[in-house]
């Protein structure tokens, strides 16, 4: 290090010398370690800088404020040096790819189950000629019951639990409803195609007043409507079967139990066998079959209601629900089934 400072002008030169070499190794500093490193050895407390300022005792005392102006704007000079370096590099650091750290994987979303449920349903039936429709979910009273032989005051109007809409209602079609059932697209459909062969499938959010383990107050169903001459219980069965068959698989069969719906008759409960023991009784089922739902053969007045003439043409109708059929075919047992609207990603991500 330089020994004695004279005068003034000697330490000046000094001071710009160590200022000009201090900037250059900062600009060429490679990384922040020696950075750090170059701090240190400027203006740490044995650094060139320091030791330096340490020899203005030798100089007068009108010299002594030159050099106290001129140590720190070198100082400042230094320090601003660093500090644009440190982040220069600090950006270079992230610019840099490393090839073979591996990527993060972005999550894929997938459709809601029931949304799967509705279109392998759709291409089931498809496959025979079933034509998928949509009817309205704020429907009339006379689509959703009237016009399917369950008169205003018949205690089966209880079944469904209704959701009414509060506006006065239409003089022939009646009160608003959500729709409680897709029977309500029976009607609507006859009118639409007017002239049979009709193969409807309707699939639609139905509403009722229910909501516990087992219900939801918004829910699905997929309803099948086929009417032409000469269609009978025959075709109502072969029609199941085949949807067994190909839904559940290869090995599963329906049968059909009597039961009574207004705008049916003959009706029926259509079960299924199960698929665990193959009808022959176990823990899930009890006695080899399950439960899937009401069809039956439709109703001369309902037919006469869609303006098709019930001398000439006959047909059958089913209508189940889709949550129930989905769990059914996946051998799932949801505790709750509130849970399939629920937005719990680690529940619906399972699917
Ligand atoms: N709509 C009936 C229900 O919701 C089911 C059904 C449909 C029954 C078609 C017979 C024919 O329970």
């Amino acid at each position: 290090m330089q020994k004695g400072i004279e005068n003034i002008n000697k330490f000046t030169s000094i001071m710009l010398d160590v200022k000009n070499e201090a900037l250059a190794q900062i600009v060429d500093a490679g990384n922040i370690n020696e950075l750090e490193e170059l701090k240190i050895a400027y203006l740490g407390r044995n650094g060139k800088l320091t030791t330096l300022i340490k020899k203005i005792k030798d100089l007068s005392i009108s010299e002594k404020k030159q050099a106290g102006g001129l140590i720190n704007e070198v100082k400042n000079t230094i320090l601003d040096a660093l500090a644009t370096q440190k982040n220069t590099l600090k950006e270079s650091a992230r610019d840099w790819f490393d090839a073979s750290i591996p990527g993060k994987k972005p999550t894929i979303g997938h459709l809601h189950l029931i949304t799967q449920a509705i279109r392998e349903i759709s291409s089931t039936f498809e496959k025979i000629g079933f034509v998928r429709v949509r009817y309205p979910e704020v429907e009339w009273d006379w689509y959703a019951f009237e016009s399917l032989n369950i008169p205003r005051d018949h205690p089966a109007r209880d079944d469904w639990e209704t959701f009414f809409i509060d506006t006065p209602p239409h003089s022939k079609y009646g009160l608003m409803v959500l729709t409680p059932h897709t029977s309500s697209g029976q009607v609507r459909e006859m009118m639409r195609v007017k002239k049979p062969p009709i193969r409807m499938l309707n699939i639609a959010k139905n509403y009722r007043r229910q909501s516990d383990v087992s219900h939801v107050p918004m829910f699905h169903q997929f309803e099948g409507l086929v009417i032409d001459e000469g269609i009978s219980v025959a075709h109502l069965k072969g029609t199941l079967d085949y949807f067994a068959r190909n839904f559940f698989g290869k090995d599963r069969k329906t049968r059909l139990r009597p039961h009574h719906f207004q705008f049916t008759e003959p009706s029926f409960e259509v079960d299924i066998s199960c698929g665990v023991c193959k009808g022959n009784g176990c823990k899930l089922c009890k006695e080899g079959w399950l439960e899937l739902g009401g069809a039956g053969m439709v109703h001369p007045n309902v037919l006469k209601n869609g303006k098709i003439d019930p001398n000439k043409y006959t047909g059958f109708a089913f209508g189940w629900g889709v949550e129930r059929t989905f769990m059914m075919k996946a051998g799932l047992e949801i505790g709750d089934i509130r849970l399939l609207y629920s937005p719990d990603l680690k529940f619906l991500r399972q699917f």
